[in-house]
C-alpha cells in the first residue's frame, strides 16, 4: 500500500519543542494543561466560538437539512433530503453542522440519535472515541470490553468541559510531544505498515486529526472486538475502495457478505453511512499530496499576548484567518483572491452534491413503486431489483462521502466531483432497473419535480415517532414503527429527576 507524504519544500521539519510540564503522564484535564500554557488553553478556549459562519463552513451549528429557517435553527445551504435519506436511522432524528472541540461533549450527550428516552443509549461506548479525554484510561482499565459497553455507563463520570477533546489526546502529558492515542488510528496504520511512532513532525501534524476526521465503523462481535472503531482502509481512502472494503465481507473485517448500517425501511436496501472522510479526501487532494498538513491550515502559527507566537489551537475554518493560514506559501495572491478560488470550488461542488441526493432519493421511491407493484413485471425482475438496491445503495455512499466531509470540495475538489458525478450515475441507474423491471409501468410516477413526488421531510424526531399522527404526515412514514410514550431520562451527563 503506496502512502508517502512527499514535501513540497514549503513545509520545513523544523524540530519541535519538548517540555518538563511536571504534569502526571496520565493527566486528562484541560484546565490542568492550561495552568502550565495558559497561552494555548487560552487560544484553545476560543472553540468556544459558534458565532461564526464562513459562506459554506462555519461554526453556528444549525440543521443541516433546514434551507428555511434563519440561523441558528437553519443555514441557506441545506441538503433537504437527509431526512429521507437516513429514515430508518437514527441520523434522521437529528444532523447538525459541527462546532468546535470543546463542545464535543455536550453536543453527544444533547444529540438525539443518543435515545435519551430508554435506559439503553442505543448505542456503546465506541462514541466516546472522539469525544473524550478519558478515552485512553478508559482503556487501559477496561480492554477490549470498554467499546461496547453501554453508553449511559460512562455518562455521570464526564466533565463537561474539563474532559472535551483535548490536549492530552494529541501530546504526551510529560513532554508534549505530538502522540496518537487512538487505538483505531494506530491498528489501521499497522495494516497499511506505518508506524506513527516513526512518523515526521510534518505527518504527524496531520496524523493527530486522523484520529478523528475519518471514516470507520463498529466491528462486529462474531469475529472481532464487539463494536470496536474501525477504519476501512486495508483498499485504499478513495470511495470506491472504502466501498468494496465494505461490501465484499470477510470474517478478518468482523463482518461476513456485505457490511450494512441499516436497513432503508421505504426501499428495503441495506445502506451505509459515511462519517466526515477528511483526511481520506485531502490525502490524495492538491494539498495532501503535496505534504501540506492540516495544521498547516487549520493550526497557524498566531501571535498572542501581543508578541509570542503559538500554534493556533482554535480548529475553525481558515477562512477566518486567511493571512496566517494560507498566505504563508501564496504570498504573492491577496486574501480576497483565496477565498473567492475556495468558494468557487464550493460552488461547482454544493450543486452537483443536491442533484446527487435528489437522485438518491428518487431510487427509494423508484424501488418502493417496484417493489409493490403488481402488474406484468420483467422475467427477470428478481435479478433487476437486485442490482437496483445494489445500486441505491452505492449512489448514496458516493454521496455521502462528499455530503459528510466538512470542506464542500476543497480538500480534493476533483475527487469531490468525481465521486458526485458517480453518485449520480448509480443512483439514476437504479431508477432506470426498477422502472425496467416493473415494464416502465411505474415511469409516469416519477416524472416531474421529486419535490411533488417525495416532498422533503422537513420534522422527524425520537419524540415525533411517538405519535400516529406524526406518522400519517408523509407518505414514506408508513415504514416506521411507533415507538412507545416516553419522556427524556437524561439532561445531558445528569439523570433527570426521579428516574
Ligand atoms: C490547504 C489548507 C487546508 C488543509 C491542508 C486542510 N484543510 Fe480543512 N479546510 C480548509 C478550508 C479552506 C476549508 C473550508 C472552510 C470553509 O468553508 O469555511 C476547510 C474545512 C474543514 C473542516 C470544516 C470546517 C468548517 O468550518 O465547517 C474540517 C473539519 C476540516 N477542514 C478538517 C481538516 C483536516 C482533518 C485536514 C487534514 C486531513 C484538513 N482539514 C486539511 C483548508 C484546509
Ligand atoms: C488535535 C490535536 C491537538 C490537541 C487536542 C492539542 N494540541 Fe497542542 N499542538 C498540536 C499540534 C499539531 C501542534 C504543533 C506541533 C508541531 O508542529 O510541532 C501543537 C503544539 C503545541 C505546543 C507547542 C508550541 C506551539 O505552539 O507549537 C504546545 C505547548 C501545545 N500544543 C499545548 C497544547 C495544550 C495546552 C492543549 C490543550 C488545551 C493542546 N495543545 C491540545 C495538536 C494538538
Ligand atoms: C478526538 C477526536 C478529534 C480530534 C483528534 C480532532 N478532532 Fe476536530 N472535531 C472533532 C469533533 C467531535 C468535532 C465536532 C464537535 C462538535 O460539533 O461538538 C470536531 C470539529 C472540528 C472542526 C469544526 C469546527 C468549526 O468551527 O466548525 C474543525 C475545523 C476540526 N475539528 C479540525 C480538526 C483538526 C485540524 C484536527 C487536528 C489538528 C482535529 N480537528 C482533531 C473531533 C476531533
Ligand atoms: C504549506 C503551504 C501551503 C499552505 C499553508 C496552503 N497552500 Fe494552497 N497550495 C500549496 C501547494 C504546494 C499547492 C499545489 C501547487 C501545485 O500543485 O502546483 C497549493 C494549491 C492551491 C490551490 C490550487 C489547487 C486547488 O485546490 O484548486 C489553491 C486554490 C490553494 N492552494 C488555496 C489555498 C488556501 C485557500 C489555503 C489556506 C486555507 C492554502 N492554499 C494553504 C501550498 C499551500
Amino acid at each position: 500500500m503506496a502512502f508517502v507524504f512527499v514535501g513540497c519544500g514549503t513545509t520545513p521539519d523544523t524540530s519541535t519543542p519538548v517540555y518538563d510540564t511536571g504534569l502526571d503522564a496520565d493527566e486528562v484535564r484541560n484546565s490542568e494543561f492550561g495552568k502550565v500554557f495558559p497561552l494555548h488553553y487560552a487560544s484553545y478556549l476560543n472553540n468556544n466560538d459558534d458565532t461564526q459562519m464562513t459562506e459554506y463552513g462555519g461554526s453556528v451549528p444549525h440543521d443541516k437539512h433546514d434551507g428555511i429557517n434563519p440561523l441558528p435553527q437553519g443555514y441557506k445551504y441545506a441538503q433537504p433530503y437527509l431526512k429521507n435519506l437516513w429514515l430508518g436511522y437514527p441520523f434522521s432524528y437529528e444532523y447538525k453542522r459541527a462546532r468546535g472541540h470543546t463542545y464535543a461533549l455536550e453536543d453527544i450527550f444533547h444529540i438525539d440519535r443518543i435515545d435519551n428516552y430508554s435506559e439503553s443509549a442505543g448505542l456503546p461506548s465506541s462514541c466516546y472515541n472522539c469525544k473524550s479525554n478519558k478515552v485512553p484510561g478508559l482503556l487501559e482499565d477496561y480492554g477490549d470490553e470498554f467499546w461496547s459497553q453501554e453508553f449511559n455507563d460512562f455518562r455521570e463520570l464526564h466533565d463537561i468541559e474539563d474532559h472535551a477533546i483535548g490536549c492530552n489526546l494529541c501530546h504526551d502529558a510529560e513532554t508534549m510531544e505530538l502522540v496518537i492515542t487512538s487505538e483505531p488510528l494506530d491498528e489501521a496504520l499497522q495494516r497499511l505498515d506505518i508506524d506513527w511512532r516513526e512518523a515526521s513532525k510534518n505527518e504527524m501534524r496531520s496524523y493527530v486529526c486522523a484520529q478523528c476526521h475519518v471514516e470507520y465503523y463498529f466491528q462486529s462481535g462474531d469475529v472481532g472486538v464487539a463494536a470496536k472503531v474501525t477504519f476501512p482502509w486495508d483498499e485504499g481512502f478513495g470511495p470506491e475502495d472504502m466501498y468494496k472494503y465494505k461490501s465484499e465481507g470477510s470474517e478478518e473485517k468482523g463482518f461476513e457478505g456485505a457490511f450494512a448500517d441499516w436497513v432503508h425501511p421505504v426501499s428495503d436496501t441495506p445502506m451505509l453511512k459515511v462519517q466526515h472522510p477528511e483526511f481520506e479526501t485531502w490525502i490524495d487532494g492538491p494539498h495532501g499530496a503535496a505534504g501540506v498538513s492540516c495544521a498547516d491550515c487549520h493550526m497557524p502559527y498566531i501571535r498572542v499576548d501581543g508578541k509570542k507566537k503559538i500554534s493556533s489551537h482554535q480548529w475553525t475554518s481558515p477562512l477566518k484567518t486567511i493571512e496566517q493560514s494560507c498566505r504563508t506559501c501564496h504570498a504573492d495572491k491577496d486574501a480576497q483572491y483565496l477565498k473567492d478560488r475556495v468558494v468557487y470550488t464550493q460552488e461547482k461542488t454544493w450543486e452537483q452534491l443536491l442533484i446527487a441526493q435528489e437522485i438518491s432519493v428518487k431510487a427509494h421511491e423508484a424501488i418502493r413503486l417496484a417493489s409493490e407493484f403488481e402488474g406484468e413485471k420483467r422475467a427477470n425482475y428478481d435479478e433487476l431489483m437486485e442490482e437496483a438496491r445494489e445500486l441505491t445503495r452505492k449512489g448514496q455512499w458516493f454521496w455521502d462521502y462528499v455530503s459528510a466531509e466538512n470542506s464542500v470540495g476543497f480538500h480534493n475538489p476533483q475527487k469531490a466531483l468525481d465521486t458526485l458525478a458517480k453518485s449520480q450515475q448509480f443512483s439514476q441507474k437504479a431508477v432506470d432497473l426498477a422502472k425496467k423491471a416493473t415494464n416502465y409501468a411505474i415511469a409516469p410516477d416519477l416524472e416531474g419535480d421529486i419535490k411533488e413526488i417525495v416532498p422533503p421531510i422537513m420534522e422527524h424526531s425520537r419524540k415525533l415517532q411517538q405519535s400516529k399522527e406524526h406518522l400519517e404526515s408523509h407518505k414514506w412514514f408508513q415504514y416506521l414503527p411507533l415507538l412507545p410514550e416516553a419522556d427524556p431520562i437524561w439532561d445531558l451527563n445528569e439523570r433527570i429527576d426521579g428516574n
